[in-house]
């Protein structure tokens, strides 16, 4: 038998086997969930594990078993973040892990074909105890995925606010099939897959009505379904799916809640989903208040499925001012200066793919949705987005160290140094690429090759 481990939370088990379960420490600047790929270190000869020692796999979770001398002869991997963990255990013929096999790439697939077949495991090769390390810094590879005015889905260049040719020509740049273009990425060794369903935008832009709008919507919503299901299928690293969870009511007049449209999601393979503009209502209305009411689709979609599910992607742009007190939101002493000489800036967030500006700041705003449930947060930024001047080193410092959930730097990535840059000065945990990676400009090999060079941990691909 073969089991995954969830821990919901230090209560008496069976008493099968001895150890206590506790949340990770937050206290010391640990970022919890601990979301991401993290090396094993095997501690017995397993069969199962005989070649995993430390290779990295893929975690996520907020609650963990800590080894002791009481459950010792269990253990047959264990794991480090922050303190050792329990990364996997073992006896007889029962094998169970922390980790997901199914999403850690080559290494997971390996472990389940030899729990399937023990003799395909490599008998010659001795077990190599490889030595636990720190979580690896990931790499995320996104695909904009929308509806073309034809009705086909396709992959739009990554930059998110400005989706059409500058020619006359109106069709939407069409890069690739989605599910082809996920499964190249996994192939290239994007730690994770961000699928970004953007058609509201698209369609506000050119001024189509509201009904055409929701049966496109509609359109997206069942295509992104099958394009999910064929992605999972396909890509053994998480997926993340972004842009579609929203309350809608279909053709028949029968209401969907946004929890039933990210259950459909996850049902249909995404492992997180991300909520944009829901978000900062929810957050805007919760500071107003101090009150959480459990209503927002943030809340309930946490609730049901854990915050290390639920990602809250934020588009704030930069609005220069002369002094911290000429705004009530959280500034920053910019690196260089505003237009007119500002020292300052804030974040501003918006809604509706960047067209809407309101009034919160990213800081409040992150702050906020942590506070409401999000297990993480994608901060993109408008002025960087498709520059390929890198990313908002002074936005990113602010959003990751005002929030203990791990922060993945998206928008401005446009060569290797970008990524060792932010991983570098700020605590980002990821950081995600869209067009630079599709247009193999900057392969993520490249990147991972350049953060290995400079000391940053990433987790290994095999067949490179
Ligand atoms: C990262 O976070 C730690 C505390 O958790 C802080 O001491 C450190 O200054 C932060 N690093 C950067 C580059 O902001």
């Amino acid at each position: 038998m073969i089991l995954r481990i969830t821990f919901i939370c230090a209560v008496k088990g069976l008493g099968l086997i001895p150890g206590v379960v506790g949340r990770f420490d937050s206290s010391n600047g640990l970022r919890v969930p601990h979301i991401g790929w993290n090396a094993l270190q095997t501690t017995k000869d397993t069969e199962i594990l005989d070649d995993v020692g430390g290779r990295h796999v893929y975690f996520v979770h907020s609650y963990r078993v800590m080894p002791s001398d009481a459950n010792n002869e269990w253990i047959s991997s264990i794991c480090n973040y922050g303190d050792s963990f329990i990364s996997s255990i073992t006896r007889g013929n029962v094998h169970a892990v922390q980790f997901h096999p199914e999403k850690s790439g080559d290494v997971g697939i390996s472990i389940l074909k030899k729990f399937l077949d023990p003799s395909s495991s490599s008998k010659t090769k001795k077990s190599a105890i490889g030595k636990a390390s720190r979580l690896a810094k990931r790499v995320i590879a996104c695909l904009d995925v929308r509806a073309n005015d034809k009705g086909d889905l396709v992959v739009t260049k990554g930059d998110q606010y400005d989706v059409r040719e500058q020619s006359n020509e109106k069709e939407v740049r069409n890069l690739g099939k989605p599910v082809d273009l996920a499964g190249q990425y996994y192939k290239d060794g994007a730690d994770e897959v961000y699928a970004c369903l953007q058609n509201k935008h698209a369609f506000a832009l050119f001024g189509i009505t509201v009904v055409v709008f929701m049966l496109n919507y509609l359109c997206l919503h069942m295509y992104a379904k099958k394009i999910l299901r064929y992605t999972s299928e396909n890509v053994f690293v998480p997926l993340t799916v972004g842009g579609g969870i929203r309350d809608f009511t279909d053709g028949n007049g029968r209401y969907y809640s946004s929890l039933e449209v990210a259950s459909e999601y996850f049902r249909s393979g995404a492992d997180k989903i991300s909520i944009g503009s829901d978000a900062v209502y929810a957050a805007e209305e919760y500071l107003r208040t101090g009150v959480k009411t459990g209503k927002t689709s943030l809340e309930q979609i946490s609730r049901v499925y854990g915050n290390q599910a639920v990602v809250v992607s934020i588009d704030p742009r930069r609005v220069y001012v002369r002094s911290p007190d000429d705004v009530e939101f959280k500034t920053i002493k910019v690196s260089s200066p505003g237009p007119s000489g500002e020292e300052y800036a804030w974040y501003q967030c918006t809604v509706n793919g960047g067209r809407e500006v309101r009034p919160i700041g990213a800081f409040e705003l992150a702050k906020a949705v942590e506070e409401l449930g999000a297990g993480e947060i994608l901060l993109n930024c408008i002025d960087c987005d498709g520059q390929g001047d890198g990313f908002d080193i002074d936005l990113i410092k602010l959003v990751s160290n005002a929030v203990m959930i791990p922060v993945i730097a998206s928008s401005g990535a446009g060569a290797v140094e970008h990524f060792s840059e932010v991983f570098e000065k700020t605590n980002a945990s990821a950081a995600l690429a869209a067009g630079i990676f599709h247009r193999k400009e900057v392969p993520i090999l490249s990147v991972k090759q350049h953060l290995l060079q400079n000391g940053i941990e990433v987790r290994a691909c095999d067949g490179h």
